[in-house]
C-alpha cells in the first residue's frame, strides 16, 4: 500500500492532509523519513511514525478502554466529555464506534471498533456473550434479592423477565452480576426491580476477556487476536 493510503486508512486526516504530512517530512518508516506519498510498503507488522510518535498499522481497530466515570459513550455528548476525548483523534477520524454503551457513571471495560460487522454482531441481541459487572449497592444484599436476580425480574415496559446468569454477593453491598443482554440501564433496572439500588457500577469482563489489571482508568489498548478470541468465549 502506498504511504498516502496508509496514513489515510489509519485516520491521519483527508488524503490531502496525509500528503501534507508526508511532504512536510513528518512521516518516517523504519526510522527513515519518507517524503514520497507513492512509496509502497508492506502493511503486515508495519509501524510508521508521525512527528516521532509511532503508530502500528491495523487494518481494523479493535480497542479496549478502561472507562472512567464522567464520560459519555456518545461522540456528541450532552453533559459530559466523550470517551473519544480519551483516545487519539485518529480513531474518531476512522469512525471507531463504541461496541455497546456504558452509562456516563459506569466504569470499566468498554470495547470500540471500526469494524461495522463486529460492532453489529457484538451488539445484536442474538449474541449471547456474558458481561460481568460489579455493583455497589445502597442497601445490604440478601439472598432474596440474589435469588430474584437469578430467577429473573420484570423490568418496567418489558414482557419477558431479565435473568442474571449468576448473581452473588462479594461483600455486604458488593454484587457480582453476569448478564447476557445489554439493554438500556439493564443492571441498574434489574437491581432496582430486585429491591435494591446501584450506587456505582463497574464492568469487569466480557466473555472470557477481563479488563487488564494494568490498564489504568482512562487508558486504552489494541486488542490482539487472542483477546478477540477470548471475547467470544463464555468466560
Ligand atoms: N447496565 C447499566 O445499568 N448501566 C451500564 O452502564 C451497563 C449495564
Amino acid at each position: 500500500m502506498n504511504l498516502e493510503s496508509i496514513l489515510f486508512s489509519q485516520g491521519f486526516g483527508t488524503r490531502r492532509q496525509c500528503r501534507g504530512l508526508i511532504a512536510g517530512a513528518r512521516v518516517a518508516v523504519a526510522g527513515e523519513t519518507c517524503t514520497d506519498p507513492l512509496a509502497v510498503f508492506d502493511t503486515a507488522g508495519l509501524v510508521f511514525s508521525v512527528d516521532g510518535a509511532p503508530w502500528p498499522f491495523h487494518e481494523r481497530a479493535y480497542l479496549a478502554l478502561n472507562k472512567p466515570a464522567g464520560y459519555e459513550c456518545s461522540r456528541d455528548p450532552q453533559h459530559h466529555l466523550s470517551v473519544f476525548h480519551l483516545l487519539p483523534p485518529q480513531f474518531a477520524e476512522r469512525n471507531v464506534q463504541c461496541v455497546g454503551r456504558l452509562d456516563q457513571d459506569t466504569t470499566g471495560l468498554l470495547l470500540l471498533s471500526d469494524d461495522g460487522q463486529f460492532v453489529h454482531a457484538f451488539t445484536s441481541p442474538r449474541r449471547k456473550v456474558p458481561k460481568i459487572y460489579v455493583a455497589t449497592t445502597r442497601h445490604p444484599l440478601d439472598e432474596t434479592q440474589l435469588q430474584a436476580l437469578r430467577d429473573g425480574v420484570l423490568l418496567h415496559g418489558e414482557r419477558v423477565p431479565s435473568v442474571a446468569l449468576a448473581a452473588s454477593a462479594r461483600g455486604e453491598r458488593e454484587l457480582e452480576l453476569s448478564v447476557l443482554e445489554g439493554k438500556y440501564h439493564q443492571v441498574k433496572r434489574m437491581v432496582a426491580a430486585a429491591g435494591n439500588r446501584v450506587e456505582a457500577l463497574h464492568r469487569e469482563r466480557i466473555g472470557g476477556y477481563a479488563l487488564p489489571d494494568d490498564l489504568a482508568p482512562g487508558a486504552w489498548r489494541w486488542l490482539d487476536a487472542a483477546a478477540l478470541g477470548a471475547l467470544s468465549t463464555p468466560g
